[in-house]
């Protein structure tokens, strides 16, 4: 049974305004868990419909493929812990490119669409493919990099720019043998030659970003995943891909605006992979030092006893939150500390932990109320006036170097200033550094105390100490 035409591109566009309520759902946490519905029934309709299209040929090897990439996408879904997202991410966007560059490939090969204008046709395959190499490679690299198996430092070749204009130059001059012959041995290898050189350009300019700029590069290359997808929909005459892969495309590339103004990096500087990127060694912590001696302990008790003079307190979650798993216990101790008539506050920076709103779901999950949730910029200004700002398994994001260290690979990013407060405790535990590496004088600050441990452990018994008082 397949669907008439008339009756399918009316199946997307409802599958489209379910995608565009999705992303309207998604924008803010009170309304999130109903923008995933809408966004999966979207998808689910757009795909069940697709399978009834006249021109889709339900073998038993589509079918297949589709339930056991759907069965291995659920188990990796379900398992994968909060911290190793983006990763995953990084490694669906993969999918998407290389699904991009096997699909164009085959309808070069085999094509299955009626063409109207064979040059426009040829153009569309071009760009799937183009995009889809250079997503795969890209997607990859950003996996191997957050997930530890490739360093994070850039990579900087020397002429790296040129090398990358050169990548570009060559594939649109290799676009005109295949436009010319498309179908013709010819056309064929200059389409192979063109994967090579996207593959390699998407590697190289992911290779050459810094550790702190791979969220800015997820978002980037979702934004790419997006628009092979919507290439890809022009190429097969398919509206739902269109819709979708625009709605990706463009929606990625405003978050990673967004995110880049929020770190105050150009988005250039990311595109490009790494322009503008300071070549000189940044000030990275020096290993085997031992600065113990210099900083100011306390413990859960003393630090129990501050809070109950503290009229306000800031709470900055950052990644070690995340591994400790200790949102619980920190709402818990939120919870006692509002119900003494502290005023409680949490100051969420764009990048904390490891993904954009890493911070906003694991508070959301443990019940914390999302009117005491700020973004940074609405706190900075309340920070002097705080008596108590609580550093929960933060680094980079409260390290003042970022002020002042112009060789620092995260000079110019925004940070809570943290010390400008009454009193600032740090939870974490050790003076290890934070993903960017750097190490970070605010715990060698006079105002500032270290409360060493595990964040679940530390707030765990601060939260015990607190009901003893
Ligand atoms: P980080 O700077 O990475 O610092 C996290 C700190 O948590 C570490 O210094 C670590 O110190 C501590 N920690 C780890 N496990 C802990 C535990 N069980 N208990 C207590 N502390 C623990 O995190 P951040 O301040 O959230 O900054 C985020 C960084 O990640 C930025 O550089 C950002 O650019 C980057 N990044 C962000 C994203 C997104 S989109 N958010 C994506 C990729 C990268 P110890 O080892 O001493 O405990």
């Amino acid at each position: 049974m397949s669907l008439p035409q008339n009756l399918l591109s009316v199946v997307y566009l409802v599958a489209g305004v379910l995608f565009i309520l999705s992303l309207s759902g998604l924008s803010k946490q009170e309304t999130a868990r109903k923008g995933n519905t809408y966004g999966v029934l979207g998808m689910a309709l757009a795909v069940i419909a697709t399978a009834f299209d006249a021109r889709v040929d339900l073998s038993a090897w589509v079918l297949g493929g589709a339930v056991v990439g759907g069965l291995i996408g659920a188990g990796l879904a379900s398992r994968v812990v909060m911290t190793a997202m983006p990763q995953l991410v990084a490694l669906l966007h993969s999918f998407v490119g290389l699904s991009a560059v096997l699909v164009g490939v085959s309808t070069a090969l085999h094509p299955a669409v009626e063409v109207t204008s064979p040059l426009v046709h040829g153009v569309e395959v071009w760009l799937d493919v183009s995009i889809g190499a250079l997503t795969f490679t890209g997607s990859v690299v950003a996996w191997g990099k957050l997930d530890g198996r490739i360093s994070g430092a850039p990579m900087l070749l020397p002429g790296r720019h040129q090398l990358n204009l050169g990548a570009v130059v060559l594939g649109a001059v290799l676009m005109v043998p295949f436009l010319i012959w498309p179908h013709h041995e010819v056309g064929l290898i200059a389409l192979f030659t063109m994967i090579v050189v996207a593959g390699a350009l998407g590697w190289h300019l992911v290779m050459a970003i810094g550790g702190a700029d791979m969220p800015v590069v997820v978002s980037l290359l979702n934004s790419y995943s997006g628009w092979t997808a919507a290439a890809a929909g022009f190429m097969l005459g398919n509206d739902a891909l269109i819709v979708t892969g625009a709605l990706v495309g463009s929606s990625g590339f405003i978050l990673s605006v967004i995110m880049c103004r929020a770190m105050n990096r150009s988005i250039w500087n990311v595109v490009f992979g790494g322009f503008g990127t300071d070549d000189s060694p940044s000030s990275h912590a020096e290993p085997g030092e031992d600065l113990s001696h210099l900083v100011t302990e306390t413990s859960p008790e003393d630090l129990a006893e501050a809070l109950a003079d503290a009229g306000s307190v800031i709470i900055v979650p950052g990644y070690g939150m995340a591994v400790a798993r200790a949102q619980h216990v920190v709402e818990e101790m939120t919870r006692i500390l509002r119900g003494r008539g502290v005023n409680v506050r949490y100051a969420i920076h764009p990048v904390a932990g490891r993904l954009p709103g890493h911070m906003n779901v694991l508070l959301a999950e443990a019940g914390v109320p999302y009117d005491i949730v700020l973004e940074l910029d609405e706190l900075e200004h309340d920070v002097p006036d705080t008596d108590v700002v609580l550093v929960i398994g933060a680094n980079d994001i409260v390290n003042p170097s970022a002020q002042t260290d112009p060789g620092s690979p995260i000079y110019g990013m925004p940070v809570l200033e943290a010390w400008k407060a009454g009193q600032v405790v740090v939870f974490k535990r050790s003076l290890g550094t934070g993903y960017a590496g750097v190490a970070n004088p605010l715990f060698f600050h006079e105002n500032t105390d270290m409360l060493f441990g595990d964040a679940a452990d530390t707030v765990g018994r601060l939260v015990a100490a607190l009901r003893n008082t």
